[in-house]
């Protein structure tokens, strides 16, 4: 009897272990992740994805991307509403923020994004276990849920896409209360009286840019000579003016020291470019000195995994860890830090898998930042160029001189071409501009087909539009002949 318990419990763990040997085994659904198991299982590969919270979707659709770019909408319609309608000829009787209905409105995009990846996984017969993963070996991925209970999977491939989080540096520890990250500068409560903002890239200017639309005063500390200091140098020279009108105080080339939290105030202490000590003191401070990959948990050890001194797993151009079946994409990886590069190694992880030979251009991934106007850029900046001894030429144009910039009251800005010397081929396009996280892709798609700016100038572009400020700039980079300046 005893003998026949024992065949049936192994034939049952046959069955269990058969039923999880997957092809595809993904670990973290942010934007790489969800979107590598999509693939994988198109293309006939039993996957699974494996996510340590409850909901799908990463920090793309719960903490960044998505509820950033709500609050950004939400912030910039109240902006209008107080300081754009009444010039438009449109009067509403003193405009007031709900802040509890933003953030409400906010999650509720939230969750109907995440609820949407969910479906994805459903529609792809993608098995989803919640929990936490780490790995056994190379091939088995153990899951700790959060009712504490442990199950293992196998798959014959795995991809790490366990994505980053926000870095600081020592006394400038986030104690999410007063001292904050990205992630509680969504979910405020209260609008600060003042906010100050360590860090003038992306997130400092985009979450700095909602407080400011609905009231607060922001002070941004930043130890670089310009705003958004890995652009072209003409993005943070061009927008710093806008940063300035707009009322933002900029304390450049300031290194913060220390933030503490002093119970309703913080103070920063900074170093200025003399070396002397300033203190700086608002309400809140959110702390905005980039993001670090994020490996915890996954003990990497116990399938020999590499990762680099900054915590990233070390890849191939294939994607490809020391270990060859063992997969890393997005922000866990080198690269930019950005959603759509995390979606387009998801697709190469999985077709390179299924023995495609897919292909990613690295050097045309458009950045964007998105405050009003937007900031975006493809290619090489004009540091890069110098730095790499290239020749280049430069056109660029003003968006205030576009019919359309006008009739909207949207003059801020300008498009900016840099082109080899001589071949004429584009090799960088930076912008600040209405609508530019869109206009860029005219740009990326010109890139991936290697066009020159002539090519570009010559295009036929409709009027009144800003993207005939892209044509503007190119034929000033062509031969200096724009037409409307
Ligand atoms: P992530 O999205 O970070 O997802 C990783 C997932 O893995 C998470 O869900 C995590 O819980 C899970 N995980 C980690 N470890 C484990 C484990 N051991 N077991 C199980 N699950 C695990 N990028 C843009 O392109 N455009 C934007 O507008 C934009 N805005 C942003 C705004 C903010 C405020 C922030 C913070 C970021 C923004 N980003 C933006 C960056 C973007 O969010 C990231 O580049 C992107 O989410 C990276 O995707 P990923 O799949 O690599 O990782
Ligand atoms: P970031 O790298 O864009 O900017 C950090 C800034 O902090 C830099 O300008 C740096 O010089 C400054 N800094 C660092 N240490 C400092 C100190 N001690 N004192 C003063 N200044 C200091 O990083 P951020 O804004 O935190 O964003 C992280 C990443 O998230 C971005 O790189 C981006 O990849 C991603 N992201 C993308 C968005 C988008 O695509 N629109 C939006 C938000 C985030």
């Amino acid at each position: 009897m005893n003998q026949l318990l024992k065949s049936i419990v192994d034939v049952c763990y046959l069955c269990i272990k058969f039923d999880t040997m997957y092809d595809v085994i993904v670990i973290g659904s942010g934007p790489g992740g969800y979107v590598a198991a999509i693939r994988s299982a198109q293309l006939g590969m039993k996957t699974a994805i494996v996510e340590k919270y409850s909901t799908l979707g990463g920090t793309c659709l719960n903490v960044g991307c998505i509820p950033s770019k709500a609050l950004l909408d939400s912030s910039e319609h109240y902006h209008n509403a107080t300081h754009t309608f009444e010039k438009h000829g449109i009067e509403v009787k003193s405009p007031k923020v709900n802040l509890k209905q933003m953030m409400a409105r906010k999650d509720e995009v939230i969750s109907q994004t995440c609820d949407g990846v969910k479906f994805l996984m459903d529609k792809n017969k993608i098995d989803v276990h919640h929990g936490m993963g780490s790995f056994v070996d190379k091939n088995t991925v153990e899951i700790l849920g959060a009712d504490k209970k442990k199950t293992q999977i196998k798959g014959k491939n795995v991809i790490i896409a366990t994505g980053s989080k926000p870095n600081y540096f020592p006394g400038m520890e986030p104690d999410k209360k007063r001292i904050i990250t990205s992630t509680e500068a969504l979910k405020l409560k209260e609008i600060p009286g003042k906010m100050l903002v360590i860090g003038a890239g992306v997130i400092g200017l985009e979450l700095g840019s909602v407080y400011k639309r609905l009231g607060s005063q922001v002070e941004v500390i930043e130890f670089a000579k310009t705003i958004l200091p890995t652009m072209d140098i003409s993005i943070g020279k061009e927008y710093g003016k806008v940063l300035k009108k707009e009322g933002f105080k900029l304390h450049m080339e300031h290194r913060v020291q220390s933030v503490k939290n002093m119970g309703k105030k913080v103070i920063v202490t900074a170093l200025n470019k003399k070396g002397e000590e300033v203190k700086i003191e608002g309400d809140y401070c959110l702390v905005a000195v980039g993001r670090k990959a994020f490996t915890e948990g996954l003990n990497l050890k116990s399938a020999g995994i590499s990762s680099n001194d900054r915590g990233q797993i070390v890849v191939n151009e294939h994607l490809q860890s020391n270990i060859p079946n063992v997969y890393a994409i997005g922000d866990v990886v080198r690269g930019a830090m950005l959603a759509h590069k995390a979606e387009e190694e998801g697709v190469y992880a999985a077709e390179f898998i299924a023995g495609q030979k897919p292909h990613i251009n690295h050097n045309l991934i458009p950045g964007v930042v998105y405050t009003w106007p937007e900031i975006a850029a493809v290619g090489k900046t004009e540091q890069e160029l110098i730095a790499d001894n290239i020749e280049f030429k430069s056109g660029s144009f003003p968006i205030r001189a576009l019919g359309r910039a006008r009739a909207s009251m949207d003059i801020n800005g300008m498009v900016k071409i840099l082109a080899d010397k001589t071949t004429d081929e584009i090799l960088g396009v930076h912008m600040i501009a209405p609508r530019a996280a869109d206009l860029i892709m005219e740009a990326v798609t010109a890139m991936e087909y290697r066009a020159s700016a002539e090519d570009l100038a010559r295009i036929c572009h409709p009027h009144p539009t800003y993207t005939e400020a892209i044509k503007e700039a190119a034929l000033s980079a062509t031969e200096d002949r724009p037409l409307h300046i």
